[in-house]
């Protein structure tokens, strides 16, 4: 329900709780519209907080009886919670409530996906279980007996006694609200075994829906890997005797790192060769490694307050991306974080939604799950590791885990353990922290007498929240080589803290060509005014990969763009430049195939925008469909050495190596489609014998207009497989023709298995839908119209998901007036819904600024 006005928290605001909390018992008496909640919570004064008010968080509970030291008790109730008058020493409280985890569509709190009971409290949902002080400084132990009839009974912490129809646990670990689990229901369990590196026994379990259990083997892998790799790398040792994983099919987000309980999207957990892609594959072990990681960074480390989300959520990406990197290749994994970066978070920092990695302000913390909080956050401490160096990092990482260990922390605690072991005043890099928008740096070059001088300047437009942006710290590495395409100067380092600074390099016999920002060191853009002759030279020669990459990259935009301002010819030297990489089979298959990828029409239509040009969504589609042909026609010749390259002949493995020659395989199809009409696409979509093949193949029929059978015939194999039906939901709309997507997408949910109230099934439909770009801009606003009427139908039942997919509309602004007041009117016809949430009102309002 709307608020009467809707609240505004600040983090400037922050005071602590009154009360500590000695102990907490939970009995549930689980039923699906009359679930019993009993609590016996143990508070004592809090001689840290001045405030002492008893309030206690709760949404839409029914408050049955509550009682102080055993006596009854009638507190001050209202929708966010109650009050009432308590001793001025320590206590026990008690309460009763009843909630209705089946009719709760939110998936916030307790409820029920698939006749399973389940709970994701992160942020504020612990509120919607019982009364509670439901914040992360508060921090408690738990004791929780589970009754209900069913063979499985699950939540935190180490299995403490159980019998018929109830189980008892116990989290010995004070952890907040936000990390409290439960799950139960009618589970079979996929188990492994892990010994910690003191010698410790722990028990694993992947749970899953009777059916399932044949796809969880790869997952519990990737958890024993991930903590392994945590024990070698980071020095953090698992600490129950027991850690779950259970897969839900119903859930807003990807996965929560509940204490020794993990509740998993289904999607991100469940895989098999026949039924994922080599891309599922690489996510779940991604996810899992960080859902694994945050027992450490988030758990017993936590947040004082949702502002510091990114202390959690920054580091716990980077190191799982440092984890990938470990397992799989380093230059790959970097190249695809940064397109990541530049597809979700920059369009992000550069709109309406711009706000800092700590954010200062907020209505409703959900809608701060960010691109900016997670991955830039992660960027931020990519870039302090490059400042300190690694060992500095690492031990600054000791300090941090021994100093902080069972505390809820601030960014200036982590900052804090930085300049104690570097001796550095990190006063200036806190500006990442504090200051939202992508710096933007450009760079002039000076050659005289054997010394070259590079010259940088940075500059932050302002922002919506913002007026006034200061310089930051930029760490630039930078490499140098001569013409014949030697390393004259070794990646080095270049520490920025001016608006504008230079940095000469000496003793060099001729005037070199600079590699610039090798390995994306600093998450900015980078204007420069290289020479496509400089761009073809360092896509040839550069020794850095992210550069080698990015240079193309460059290339390729720098032509497009051509294409749609000035109606140019596609680029020959970058596509003769391109065609020498890819006739290399010393490189990686997996780095030729993301050297085959193209901008997206959103970055192309960002970088129009930026040189004064309003995008036309048609155009930028037209102009990539026109240097794909040129690319099929110029690479015919090489089609068949990259189809072969790209076959794997050995079983199945989702390993990096298999995936890479796999994805080249996918980028030479998608050219060959274009010079055979799908013929190729439809002998592989025949053959396949695992989801990577198949899907890639039927993308490029659906692409080519030639999949009629192939769609009927995928739905009929595969329409008892939930999560591949979302695949099959999703591409018809992804790679439709750009005129058809919003049809397409209408009809599919009008299909008997569209379901609103699956997040991943709306997904699979209308964020294919947003990402069709082309599709989604269509002229006469009907992408629009569908988008926002099926987000006030969802807004109904899921306040969160809705939120987020409001970001499809963030960049609004950039685009011609007739599309502007669609799009407008789209949003404000989102707003003027009679009671639409607070996660939707906080961000159309936003959006529309
Ligand atoms: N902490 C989780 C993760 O990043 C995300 C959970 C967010 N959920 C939410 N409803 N905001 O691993
Ligand atoms: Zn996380």
């Amino acid at each position: 329900m709307k608020d009467a006005a809707p609240q505004t928290i600040y983090l400037r605001d922050y005071t602590p709780f009154g009360f500590v909390v000695e102990e907490v018992h939970l009995t549930f008496r689980l039923a699906p519209t009359s679930t019993r909640v009993l609590s016996r919570i143990k508070f004592a004064p809090n001689p840290e907080a001045t405030d002492k008010t008893f309030f206690l968080h709760g949404e839409d509970l029914i408050l049955k009886s509550s009682k102080i030291d055993g006596k009854k008790v009638t507190p001050t109730v209202t929708p966010e919670g109650l009050t009432c008058a308590v001793p001025d020493k320590p206590f026990v409280w008690e309460s009763e409530v009843e909630i209705s985890p089946q009719t709760n569509t939110a998936l916030e709190g307790l409820y029920m996906s698939n006749g399973m009971y389940c709970t994701q409290c992160e942020a504020e949902g612990f509120r919607k279980i019982t009364y509670y002080p439901d914040r992360p400084d508060v921090m408690s132990v738990f004791t929780v007996r589970v009754e209900g009839p069913h063979p499985v009974l699950l939540s935190n912490g180490n299995p403490k006694d159980s019998g018929d129809g109830w189980a008892e646990w116990r989290d010995p670990w004070p952890k907040p609200s936000y990390l409290f689990a439960l799950v139960a229901g009618d589970l079979v369990n996929f188990p492994g075994e892990f010994t910690t590196c003191s010698g410790k026994d722990v028990e694993l379990n992947i749970w899953a829906r009777p059916g399932d259990e044949g796809k969880c083997a790869f997952g519990m892998e990737a958890l024993k890997k991930s903590m392994k790799w945590d024990e070698e790398v980071y020095g953090r040792e698992y600490d129950l005797d027991i850690f779950n994983i259970v897969a839900v099919d119903d859930f807003n987000m990807g996965a929560m790192e509940n204490k020794g309980l993990n509740v998993f999207n289904s999607s991100a957990v469940l895989a098999s060769p026949e039924t994922s892609t080599d891309m599922n594959f690489e996510r779940i072990e991604a996810i899992i490694a960080h859902e694994y990681f945050h027992n450490w960074t988030g758990n017993r480390i936590t947040c004082r307050d949702w502002f510091q989300l990114c202390l959690k959520e920054g580091l716990t990406v980077f190191r799982d991306s440092q984890f990938t990197s470990d397992m799989r290749s380093a230059p790959v994994k970097r190249i695809s974080d940064v397109i990541d970066l530049r597809g979700r978070q920059f369009p992000e920092d550069q709109g309406p939604l711009s706000h800092p990695v700590r954010p200062e302000s907020f209505q409703e913390i959900n809608n701060f799950y960010t691109a900016t909080v997670y991955e830039k956050g992660a960027e931020v401490i990519g870039m302090l590791k490059r400042l300190v160096g690694d060992e500095d990092y690492a031990e600054a990482l000791e300090l941090y885990f021994a100093r902080h260990d069972g505390q809820a922390c601030t960014i200036e605690d982590w900052l804090k353990v930085f300049e104690d072991v570097t001796g550095r005043d990190l006063t200036q890099f806190k500006r990442w922290y504090s200051q939202s928008g992508t710096p933007r740096l450009s760079v002039s070059e000076a050659y005289a007498d054997g010394t070259y001088t590079l010259t940088f300047k940075q500059h932050t437009p302002p922002s919506p929240d913002q007026a006034e942006k200061l310089p930051q710290v930029l760490p630039i590495a930078v490499g140098l080589l001569n013409p014949n395409g030697d390393e004259v100067v070794k990646t080095t380092l270049l520490e920025m803290t001016e608006a504008e600074q230079s940095f000469e390099f000496r003793d060099l016999a001729s005037k070199p060509v600079p590699s610039l920002l090798r390995g994306f060191s600093a998450p900015v853009v980078l204007e420069r005014a290289a020479s496509r002759d400089e761009q073809v030279f360092l896509l040839a020669h550069d020794t850095d990969a992210f550069n080698r990459w990015e240079a193309g990259r460059n290339l390729a935009r720098a032509s497009l763009i051509a294409m749609v301002r000035d109606g140019a010819a596609p680029d020959q030297a970058y596509l003769d430049g391109l065609a020498a990489l890819l006739r290399d089979d010393d490189l990686d298959p997996a780095f030729r195939a993301l050297m085959l990828s193209l901008p997206s029409q959103s970055e192309l239509a960002q970088a129009l925008y930026e040189v004064g040009v309003t995008p036309d969504p048609d155009q930028i589609w037209q102009a990539k469909e026109t240097m794909a042909d040129t690319m099929a026609r110029t690479f015919r010749d090489l089609l068949p050495k990259l189809a072969f390259e790209g076959k794997v002949t050995e079983p199945y493995e989702p390993s990096a190596e298999q995936s890479g020659k796999r994805s080249l395989g996918a980028a030479a199809l998608a050219l060959q489609t274009r010079l055979d009409g799908g013929e190729a696409a439809q002998k592989q979509f025949d053959k396949a014998d695992n989801m990577t093949l198949q899907l890639s193949a039927l993308s490029q029929l659906i692409q080519a207009g030639k999949d009629a059978k192939a769609v009927q015939s995928f739905h009929d194999q595969w329409k008892d497989d939930r999560l591949v039906m979302d695949k099959w939901f999703g591409l018809q709309v992804g790679a439709a023709h750009p005129a058809q997507a919003v049809d397409r997408a209408k009809a599919l949910t009008e299909h008997p298995a569209f379901d609103m109230k699956n997040p991943n099934r709306f997904r699979a439909v209308f964020g294919a839908l947003a990402m069709n770009h082309a599709g989604f801009h269509r002229k006469d606003g009907a992408g629009y119209d569908l988008l926002a009427d099926w987000l006030i139908k969802l807004d109904a039942k899921n306040p969160q998901t809705t939120a987020r997919m409001c970001s499809a509309f963030q960049t609004w602004r950039r685009y011609d007036a007739d599309r502007q007041s669609l799009m407008k009117a789209a949003l404000e016809r989102i707003a003027a819904q009679p009671s639409l949430s607070r996660d939707t009102t906080e961000m159309v309002s936003r959006i529309l600024g």
